[in-house]
């Protein structure tokens, strides 16, 4: 099949020249909930990409049947399913990237936080697994309430000896991808030019666009700024009231985290300048954990941006953030020490 697939490419001239080496270093993802609302677009949308050459998709149950229908596209990655705890093991060795999109969603009414009591629980067994299987992995962790589950797994990782703050990452991808597409339809800009940083953590008042530094510029009013904020900020509530039971954003979602995932492994690979924003370990304010622009490279987290200029409504925010996400930080990391 090497052979078949060197003819099929655009090298065709190169003999030997296969897939896999156009597409760099052979890299295991896992993802773990990979049968749930995200994780079986996300397992799609990461078996569509050709820097993986291995998907293993595991939950506790399902994903026999999601790796079967996904391990049929004709792309690079070779595809397993692992159901159930006894294949946690198998499911993450040998894995680079780790993506967690375990745990329950949101129905209408509820806070991320009312997710705290059963997620944190779930990720704590997930970064236990990982800390024995796939030490040197990336975490992109995508289960809720981000703001403490990814404190929980950085605690979980500790106790283990295996804590690496390069390596741990809270997604708040769709946080951006929300703040691009509303700024860019309000200001009728292409949406594929815009660029707009968010930062703080991943709930109401804690998510923090910075509209102040969005590109290209357009001209709003104070009260255009406060609308799409509080917009971005409310984008999951917006999506899990539209679903009126059935869940909160999968779909949004796993595109968000594909592309996350996608720019930990270019910055694996050594592809250089990948700026993603993201929660994680920092030391760009008083608090342990924030999201804000970071540089990914060959292990992990390369460099976590400051947060630049902040008009006066953002430095307003920013004061009015920091005691929840404080709070939020000091619950996971209580969790995980007392558990
Ligand atoms: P879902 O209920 O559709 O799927 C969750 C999956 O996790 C299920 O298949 C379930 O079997 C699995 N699961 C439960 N316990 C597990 C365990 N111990 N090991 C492995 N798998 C386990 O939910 P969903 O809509 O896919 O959402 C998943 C999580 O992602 C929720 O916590 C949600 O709040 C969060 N979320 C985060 C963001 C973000 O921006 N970071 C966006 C959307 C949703
Ligand atoms: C989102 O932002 O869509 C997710 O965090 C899910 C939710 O509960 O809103």
């Amino acid at each position: 099949s090497a052979i078949a697939r060197s003819n099929a490419s655009s090298s065709a001239r190169i003999p030997c020249r296969n897939y896999s080496v156009d597409s760099g270093p052979e890299r295991k993802v896992a993802v773990l909930g990979a049968a749930g609302g995200i994780g079986q677009p996300l397992a799609l949308l990461m078996k569509m990409n050709p820097l993986v050459s291995k998907l293993a998709l595991y939950d506790i149950a399902g994903t026999p049947g999601v790796a079967a229908d996904v391990s049929h596209i004709n792309t690079r990655s070779e595809v397993a399913g692992y159901a159930g705890e006894d294949q946690l093991g198998k499911a993450l060795e040998g894995s680079d990237v780790v993506i967690i999109p375990a745990g329950v969603p949101r129905k209408p009414g509820m806070t991320r936080d009312d997710l705290f009591n059963i997620n944190a629980g779930i990720v704590k067994s997930l970064c236990t697994a990982i800390a024995k299987y796939c030490p040197n992995a990336l975490v992109n962790m995508i289960s809720n309430p981000v703001n403490s589950t990814v404190p929980i797994a950085a605690e979980v990782f500790k106790k283990a000896g295996t804590y690496d703050e390069k390596r741990l990452f809270g997604v708040t991808t769709l946080d951006v991808v929300r703040a691009k597409t509303f700024y860019a339809g309000k200001a009728n800009l292409n949406v594929a030019e815009v660029n707009v940083p968010v930062v703080g953590g991943h709930a109401g008042i804690t998510i923090l666009p910075l509209f102040s530094q969005a590109t290209p510029k357009a001209n709003f009013s104070d009260e255009d700024i406060k609308a799409l904020t509080k917009r971005t900020q409310d984008g999951g509530t917006e999506v899990v009231e539209a679903k009126a039971g059935k869940g909160s954003a999968t779909l949004s979602m796993a595109y968000a985290g594909a592309l996350f995932a996608d720019a930990c492994l270019k910055g694996l690979n050594g592809v250089p300048d990948v700026v993603e924003c993201s929660y994680v370990q920092s030391a760009v304010t008083e608090l342990p954990f924030f999201a804000s622009k970071v540089r990914l490279g060959k292990n992990g987290v390369d460099e976590v941006l400051e947060l630049g200029p902040l008009s006066d409504y953002e430095k307003e925010n920013l004061k009015a953030l920091k005691p929840e996400l404080e709070a939020s930080i000091e619950k996971g990391i209580k969790f995980a020490s007392q558990s």
